[in-house]
């Protein structure tokens, strides 16, 4: 009944020399506030410990506009420039509306040099394929992948929502190159146990990628004094529920926590916009579950245990 899992801790992310904290904090409803409400949320992340900052060149996108969150993170580095060294830099592309997708190499070159140019940097730590382009061969990608690396313009490369054999295939294509995938970028949590049983978080332990957890919160569906929706939200708010009034924490932090615990070492990515909220994201690591907990929140929510 011991926890199978080392405790969470920083881990490299591939071989770049940088490494990644076990909670990082990420972009999407970062767009249309000020500059100063921005910067107190990335000062916060960066103070609890949530130093791996994930954003996309889409973000923003139906709001303020594509490209907004990454122009506020880049006037915010611009504002306080000490930041960009104290995180790590994640950004993704390849989402292009209408399209909507193209991982053509004329498409992520493009889109690479205009993040940064928001962005406001010469290097990205964590480039990500934000969803399969599955009209691109993945040699292309690959290709580009490389360039991206070798050109200096990024650092290391990642993949976001690819199915296993997705992954594979543009794995086999980078076999031989200087570059290889460090990340993959699935939904995760109680109420999306998908990549649990599909084999992204299994090919994530076999190639030491850091998986980087999207939605933690199911978007807030699993935040605190949240009212379930329907019977299996119910469910996996009492068994949250039940292991909070144990560890005396919140239900919110127990499910980063059950994210965690996977032997993955899924990395969840805390979305609130809330400097308040952001900083008690790191309770979760306060948390002991074992894998009686484990199973019984998975069994509320409805994954098969026979
Ligand atoms: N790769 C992809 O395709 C993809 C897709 C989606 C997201 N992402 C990444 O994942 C990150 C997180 O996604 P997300 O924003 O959906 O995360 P989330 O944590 O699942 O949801 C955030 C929502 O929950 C609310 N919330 C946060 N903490 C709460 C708490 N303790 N109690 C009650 N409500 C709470 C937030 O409201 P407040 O702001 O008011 O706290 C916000 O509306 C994104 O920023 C992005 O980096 C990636």
């Amino acid at each position: 009944m011991t926890n199978p899992t080392p405790p969470p801790a920083r881990r490299a992310l591939g071989s770049s020399g940088l490494t990644v904290p076990p909670l990082a904090y990420g972009c999407w409803r970062f767009a249309g506030s000020s500059v100063d409400e921005a910067r107190a949320r990335i000062e916060t992340a960066i103070g609890a410990g949530l130093d791996l900052i994930d954003t996309a060149d889409i973000y923003g996108f139906g709001g303020a506009g594509f490209g907004a969150a990454e122009e506020l993170l880049g006037a915010v580095l611009r504002a306080d420039p000490g930041l960009r060294d104290a995180m790590v830099l994640a950004t993704k592309g390849g989402i292009r509306p209408p399209v909507p997708y193209d991982s053509s190499a004329p498409s992520l070159r493009a889109a690479i040099d205009a993040s940064r140019r928001r962005l406001g940097v010469d290097v990205i730590d964590l480039w990500q394929v934000h969803r399969p382009d599955v009209l691109t061969h993945p040699a292309e990608v690959a290709e580009t992948l490389v360039w991206a690396v070798t050109s200096g313009a990024v650092r290391t490369v990642g993949v976001s929502n690819y199915t296993p054999p997705q992954y594979e295939a543009l794995r086999v294509h980078l076999a031989g190159t200087p570059v290889r995938l460090v990340s993959t970028q699935p939904e995760v949590h109680a109420l999306a146990l998908a990549a649990v049983d599909d084999g992204v978080l299994d090919l994530a332990v076999r190639d030491d990628l850091v998986p980087l957890a999207w939605s933690p919160l199911a978007g807030g569906r699993l935040g605190d004094g949240v009212v379930a929706a329907d019977a299996r939200e119910a469910a996996v708010h009492a068994a949250l529920d039940d292991i909070a009034a144990r560890e005396t924490t919140t239900r919110s932090a127990v499910a980063l926590a059950w994210i965690m615990f996977h032997p993955s070492r899924p990395v969840p990515i805390v979305g609130s916009n809330r400097p308040d909220r952001i900083r008690a994201a790191a309770d979760a690591l306060r948390v002991s579950l074992d894998r009686t907990d484990w199973y019984a929140v998975a069994r509320a929510a409805g994954r098969p245990q026979p």
